[in-house]
């Protein structure tokens, strides 16, 4: 084993560099992941060597240094950071540690009533109030002193600038997280990529260099939002009992907070809501890393007291994390059912958000030259829900002068034709009608789930029957025969029969999936299902000329112009009108069924002002979920409106999930 004074040295080191990169120039080096490992290894041999502690060791302290610029003012209580527990098993650890401590001062083995928020992944930040008016706001800086930013929080509109309240304390510090929404976020970096700026690699990034403008103007212009979660100095503010009245308190002052704040009797109940939490976690507005878990009653809080650096009546519970550092080991090009050429990373396998990725798209040329990758750089790779992984940037840090930048192709590398880039489009193309990658990026598309739903169809099987000769378009799909199949190499009798078996079967087609299924440019699954609405029959669909298209709404200019093109080629009429006369049944639409909120319960109360119940109720069963009249344990979320009824009271007793009515919009929409 390595000597442990200079694995000490060298993690001190390297994560001290991280977090000055982090946090001061907003440029981070290494990923969440990769920090948060390093940092356990650190605290581990610290453990086993106290001697060899270092007073600069990130263990130490809370954070990074502030940056210049912003004048540095103390805390009047120290902004402190929380310990983390990695999985379910360390939650249960945080739980006997709780009541180990709780015994020795009060006796008796009861469970503990904890709370259960998202861990924002933004900025601390604390605001003070004086007499009601918002006085100042800083950030954590060390944990001891911040950056003073009141006037860049002063442009956000979560931010009250008064108190709502008749007789305010004299002074109140609320502390929470700064962050951008998913949505806005988006917004913004869509706007910057338009003016040909640079893109910021996610939220967290954006919310922080946002808060470091020294020109608050340039922060007014983005869409930051506030949402509080404890109280620090006060004076003249009655304190309730717990955590949970706490956040409510602070609602009722203004401030926005945890839509999603829960109270978890004994560890079993908690355990259970932190899974939960996980699964839903893309469902948010917002981007969380974690859960934050509270002892509730402050006078327990109290009894438990502090460790060097962190409370030990709370603890983060991390979920998987989103974000991971590996190698772009090479980038090599795929041809797409529309002859696009699309540039893909192929990564060092890395574990991402639970899930291995080896390869990412990067979309296009312009985008390998904006982000400047070049072939043998690190590189952070992102992976949020099932979206595809995406390579956010390099690590400029770990550039050794090796590293090679990539030439795009001039002719595709399956069938060797001159590549074509049409004006004002960012993307090649192969434009050889006959090329098999094409033909075969085709076939897949109509195969899959969201087309006909060939099952066992896939890119293995395809690639196979093209060698040999069995597939050249859509219809001869329909035209595979048993004896070919079984006379090819590893296909077994069975195995065939299963897949004529599917291929016969997905002859039954709601006939937005089969206009899906085509691959017309432009032409995704939403834009099916307008479509198949609106010409209601293939007949119909196949007449459609341009003007027709451009009346109805939601098709634009570039998308009816590409299906009428389609629909005009005499190729593919050919095809389509071979591929029809295969005994198709094509069925009326079939409407698309999301089931985000199965198995959820959502209780209305009160009046909403921009939504009828029905409109409110609509929305929820469309997406699987389910109304109730009545409030109990089993409700997942209470919808509140204006003059509330007792169910509200009820929902905040069980601390359940309480969500006005711009929080439900937002957890509602597409
Ligand atoms: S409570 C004693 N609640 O997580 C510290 N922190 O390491 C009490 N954070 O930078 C913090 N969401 O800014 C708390 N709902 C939440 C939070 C939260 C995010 C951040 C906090 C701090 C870090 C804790």
């Amino acid at each position: 084993m390595a000597n442990p004074k200079s694995r000490i040295d060298a993690l001190v080191e390297e994560l001290n560099d991280a977090s000055y990169r982090y946090y001061s120039l907003s440029q981070p080096t290494l990923s969440d992941a990769e920090y948060d490992r390093r940092f356990r290894e650190l605290e581990s041999l610290e453990a086993a060597h106290p001697d060899l502690v270092r007073p600069d060791s990130p263990t130490q302290r809370v954070g990074a240094a502030p940056a210049q610029g912003f004048a540095t003012v103390r805390h009047e209580i120290p902004m402190l950071s929380l310990n983390n527990a990695m999985n379910a098993e360390e939650i249960v650890e945080f739980d006997e540690q709780v009541r180990r401590f709780l015994t020795k001062e009060y006796g008796g083995d009861s469970e503990v009533e904890y709370s259960l928020e998202h861990k924002f992944d933004g900025v601390a930040v604390s605001l003070s109030f004086d007499n009601g008016l918002f006085a100042q706001a800083l950030t954590r800086g060390d944990g001891y002193a911040g950056e003073d930013i009141t006037q860049n929080a002063r442009t956000i509109r979560s931010v009250p600038l008064k108190l709502r309240s008749t007789k305010p304390p004299r002074h109140l510090e609320v502390r929470g997280e700064v962050l951008f929404l998913k949505s806005d976020f988006e917004r913004f970096n869509k706007e910057r990529e338009s003016a040909g700026e640079e893109v910021f690699a996610n939220p967290r990034n954006a919310a922080s260099g946002t808060l470091r403008q020294l020109d608050s103007r340039i922060t007014a212009q983005r869409k930051l939002s506030f949402f509080a979660y404890s109280v620090g100095a006060h004076e003249g503010f009655e304190l309730p009992a717990t955590h949970v009245e706490t956040i409510e308190a602070l609602s009722r002052l203004g401030f926005q907070k945890s839509p999603f704040i829960k109270i978890a009797r004994g560890v079993n109940e908690l355990v259970r809501a932190y899974q939960e939490a996980e699964k839903t976690r893309d469902a948010l507005p917002f981007e969380v890393d974690g859960m934050v878990i509270k002892v509730n009653s402050y006078r327990l809080q109290e009894a438990l007291g502090f460790r060097q650096r962190s409370p030990r009546w709370a603890i983060a519970a991390k979920f998987a994390p989103v974000e991971e550092n590996t190698t772009l080991l090479d980038i090599i090009v795929q041809v797409g059912r529309t002859g696009a050429i699309t540039p893909v990373a192929v990564l060092e396998p890395v574990k991402v958000g639970g899930v291995v990725v080896s390869r990412a798209t990067l979309h296009n040329e312009d985008e390998i030259a904006r982000k400047d990758l070049r072939i043998g750089d690190r590189v952070v790779v992102r992976r949020q829900g099932d979206v595809i992984p995406a390579v956010v940037s390099y690590v400029p840090a770990a550039r050794t002068g090796k590293e090679r930048k990539f030439i795009f192709p001039t002719t595709c590398p399956e069938c060797s034709a001159a590549l074509v880039k049409p004006e004002g489009e960012a993307v090649y193309r192969c434009p050889n009608p006959q090329c098999p990658a094409k033909i075969a990026q085709r076939i897949l598309h109509f195969a899959s789930r969201n087309g006909v739903d060939i099952e066992g169809l896939g890119d293995k099987l395809v690639e196979l029957f093209l060698e040999h000769g069995l597939l050249s378009d859509l219809a001869s799909i329909y035209e595979l025969q048993l004896e070919q199949l079984v006379a090819l190499p590893r296909m077994g009798e069975l195995s065939s029969k299963n897949l004529l078996a599917a291929i016969e079967a997905s002859k039954e087609v709601p006939l937005n999936k089969f206009i899906y299924g085509l691959g017309i440019r432009h032409v995704g699954e939403r834009t099916a299902l307008i479509l198949a609405r609106f010409s209601t029959t293939i007949e119909k669909f196949q007449r459609l000329s341009e003007p027709q298209l451009l009346e109805i709404p939601e098709v634009g200019e570039e998308t009816a112009r590409a299906i009428a093109a389609y629909l005009q080629d005499a190729q593919e009429r050919r095809m389509l009108e071979r591929l029809l006369s295969k005994g198709l049944r094509i069925l009326p639409v079939e409407e698309v069924k999301e089931d985000r909120f199965a198995g959820k319960t959502f209780v209305l109360t009160g009046a909403l002002a921009t939504l009828s119940r029905k409109e409110a109720e609509d929305r929820i069963t469309s997406l699987g979920g389910k109304t109730s009249s009545s409030v109990s344990k089993k409700t997942d979320y209470v919808v509140v409106g204006a003059d509330p009824g007792s169910k509200y009271d009820k929902a905040r007793e069980l601390g359940l999930a309480i969500l006005n009515e711009e929080e439900f919009k937002k957890l509602v929409t597409i």
